[in-house]
């Protein structure tokens, strides 16, 4: 029996060497000092041991239950910590790497000069309104004044989608939509997409962007809109900038004028840059039509108002010195990386 006990000891022992995880140390401790394990079943033969030698096997029986359970103890404890290191390497963070650099997202320039116009007619009380973009001839055209024989209303201008339905070829069609749902005093900026029929080239494409400007009130005057687009080409071009109105035609606005810039590169005297006139077209601009007015049911003798309309590419190209639209389209990094 002695040599039984010593025996189960050493057994257990070399067992708990080899192992290697939490689980299988249960398997040895149940193996070995479990209630259906090798020591008890040892045990059960104390029976048949002479009374004298009893004690003495009781006290060994003992030693090698607690020489077992040590064993079981530091093994777990060795494991638990293999553990543990291994859970805390595999977590470790390499503070020496180097990181992933975090590249700032910004605006197109279009998107930059878009909200640079919002911004400056919103600090002049404008509320910034939105349209369709596929508009009907109504919108478009009829409402705005423009005849049946107008030019701008050739299939070659515009594209159509259906006899009566085409994409908007100017952000004017918003003001028709704005004084429709709205009664005057109105004071609204409208920017976005219109297309015409044109060929690509340097200064023209079939898809691009205006801000559309209205007010409507009683006793506008002719000086409030200069006013307010003086100030807006001194916002957008610095406070020295130099701008002239010169007579214009558009149907829809009477008198209507063009704003110009004097040309930042020369400075007035003439230069590639502005084709030897010295300055700049930035926007067209007039005096609300009173048919236009009239359109919309307005009451023509108690109220009147002015409109304008810009291309932000146009805008954006003059205020970077870009001298090719087709850049702002291509989405070359190079390119946008700049803005
Ligand atoms: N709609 C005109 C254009 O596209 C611009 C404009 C708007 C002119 C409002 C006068 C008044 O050229």
């Amino acid at each position: 029996m002695q040599d039984q006990l010593n025996q189960l000891r050493e057994e257990a022992l070399s067992a708990l060497i080899g192992v290697s995880s939490l689980e299988l140390l249960d398997e040895v401790r149940r193996q070995y000092l479990g209630k259906k394990g090798a020591l008890t079943a040892l045990l059960r033969g104390m029976g048949q041991v002479p009374a004298e030698e009893r004690p003495a096997l009781g006290k060994l029986a003992n030693e090698t239950r607690e020489a077992v359970e040590a064993a079981l103890e530091s093994r777990k404890d060795a494991l638990s910590a293999t553990a543990v290191a291994a859970g805390l390497a595999a977590e470790a963070i390499d503070v020496t790497m180097p990181g992933k650099a975090q590249l700032p997202g910004r605006g197109h320039p279009l998107v930059q000069t878009e909200r640079r116009i919002c911004e400056i007619f919103a600090g002049m009380g404008f509320e910034v309104v939105e349209g369709p973009e596929v508009e009907t001839e109504w919108y478009n055209f009829v409402a705005l004044n423009i005849p049946e024989a107008h030019p701008a209303r050739d299939d070659h201008e515009s594209f159509y989608v259906t006899d009566d339905v085409l994409l908007r070829t100017e952000t004017s069609a918003v003001q028709i939509r704005t004084m429709e749902k709205r009664e005057p005093p109105i004071r609204v900026i409208a920017p976005g997409r219109v297309y015409r029929r044109d060929a690509v080239d340097r200064t023209h494409s079939h898809t691009f962007h205006q801000v559309e400007g209205l007010l409507v009130d009683e006793g506008v005057r002719f000086g409030d809109l200069k006013g307010v687009l003086t100030i807006f080409a001194q916002r957008m071009f610095g406070d020295d900038v130099v701008s002239r109105f010169r007579p214009h035609y558009f149907p829809f606005t009477e008198p209507s004028a063009e704003v110009d810039i004097q040309c930042a590169t020369c400075r007035g005297s003439g230069c590639a840059v502005c084709g030897q006139s010295g300055w700049l077209e930035v926007l067209g601009a007039g005096m609300v039509h009173p048919q236009v007015l009239a359109n919309v049911g307005y009451d023509t003798s108690r109220f009147n108002g002015f409109a304008f309309g810009m291309g932000i590419e146009r805008l954006a190209m003059l205020k970077y010195g870009i001298d090719d639209i087709r850049l702002f389209y291509e989405n070359d990094m190079r390119f946008l990386d700049q803005f």
